[in-house]
């Protein structure tokens, strides 16, 4: 059995779940309960007593939360592909009516480049979306948890952006984005206690083992041809999806609400980047391929629809306040790299 399409498998020790047959969903859990940290053992505590409900659980992030709520024995109402729609206006009848009370929003419209040519309907799944799962969730005293985008800011900035920082997207999937976030916010407007809660955490650069996405690409490339270019103008902050999903659980159990930042710690450029992934790919000593040679280049060697910002990155004080310095990108990194076999 699996929980869903797209080559993505649940591990095999998740696969003991039961099937809930009033929602067609997968119940997901099991395993042993460990806390990392006095904040990830409340947050999960308070999941565990009320379950979740993840969307996106096929994506890139999605998987890394599954494994997390798997290993901390969460109960997750996980809907198949098709069975929760974030484009149908009727999304909060369709979510299921029991058995959570967190949602876990990893789904989204994140084709940045289609975005441009398709922006409405880009609007409607990142834009009006979250504003009616938040409503489903103040409704039921449930917590929504979203995720965001450096692509809010403008990236014309030299400073990193603050948590408090006015949105200024500079591409249609930042303004879809954007429009998600103030959508959630208005949804909670005037909630008191006992009308459930938000946390919206803005990410950037997002990697996994799995999926599409940078450093498995740069890996790609980097077996197969002698030298690539990589752009390094555009500088940004790196992020493994199973350490969001980590720091995310933290926030929560340190009480954040509202928005946060989570990212890995330090920047880089994408062609600092690629040469790290380069490096780490060709194994200890640099003896299980021959070297790619990675070239730095301009944005204008490749040019896209979406306009991309040249600084994102995204300040990480209030989130080490509250649990902790962040990994640094290159730590990160190496873990991912040496996982991906
Ligand atoms: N990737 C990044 O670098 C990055 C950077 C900043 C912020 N973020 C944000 O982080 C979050 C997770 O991103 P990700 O990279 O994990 O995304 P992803 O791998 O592209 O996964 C997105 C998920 O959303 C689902 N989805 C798309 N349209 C849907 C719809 N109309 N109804 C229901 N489900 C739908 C997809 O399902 P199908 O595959 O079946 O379409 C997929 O499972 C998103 O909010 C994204 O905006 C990502």
């Amino acid at each position: 059995m699996t929980l869903g399409h797209g080559g993505v498998p649940c591990p095999p020790k998740r696969l003991g779940g039961t099937h809930d047959p009033e929602h067609g969903l997968q119940r997901i859990g099991g395993g042993g309960v460990s806390a990392d940290t006095a904040a990830i053992g409340r947050a999960t505590d308070a999941m565990r007593a009320h379950g979740v409900l993840l969307l996106g659980a096929q994506g890139m992030l999605g998987r890394a939360w599954r494994e997390l709520l798997a290993s901390h024995d969460v109960p997750c109402l996980a809907p198949l592909p098709g069975e929760v729609d974030l484009a149908d206006p009727d999304l909060a009848e369709k979510l299921p009516g029991a058995g959570w009370g967190t949602l876990i929003n990893c789904a989204a419209w994140t084709d940045v480049d289609g975005a441009e040519a398709h922006e409405v309907e880009a609007t409607v799944v990142n834009g009006a979306a979250p504003g009616h799962l938040a409503r489903a969730c103040r409704e039921r005293s449930a917590t929504l948890v979203h995720y965001s985008t450096d692509y809010v800011f403008a990236g014309d900035g030299s400073e990193a952006y603050r948590v408090d920082e006015a949105r200024r997207p500079l591409n249609a999937y930042g303004r879809s984005k954007a429009a998600g976030e103030a959508a959630i916010e208005a949804a909670f407007a005037g909630a008191g206690d006992g009308e459930g809660g938000w946390l919206t955490v803005r990410t950037s650069w997002l990697y996994a083992p799995w999926g599409h996405n940078f450093v498995r690409t740069i890996a790609k490339l980097c077996a197969s041809r002698p030298e690539i270019s990589v752009v390094d103008d555009q500088r940004g902050r790196p992020t493994s999806a199973e350490g969001l999903a980590r720091t995310t659980v933290a926030l929560l159990g340190a009480g954040v609400r509202g928005f946060a930042h989570g990212t890995d710690g330090g920047a880089c450029t994408w062609f600092e980047f690629a040469t790290a992934i380069e490096r780490l790919t060709r194994g200890e000593g640099g003896s299980a391929r021959a070297a790619c040679v990675v070239k730095p280049c301009g944005s204008e060697a490749f040019p896209r629809p979406a306009k991309r910002p040249a600084y994102s990155v995204l300040d990480l004080s209030e989130t080490e306040r509250a649990i902790g310095p962040m990994q640094s990108w290159r730590d990160a990194l190496a873990g991912v790299v040496a996982r991906m076999g």
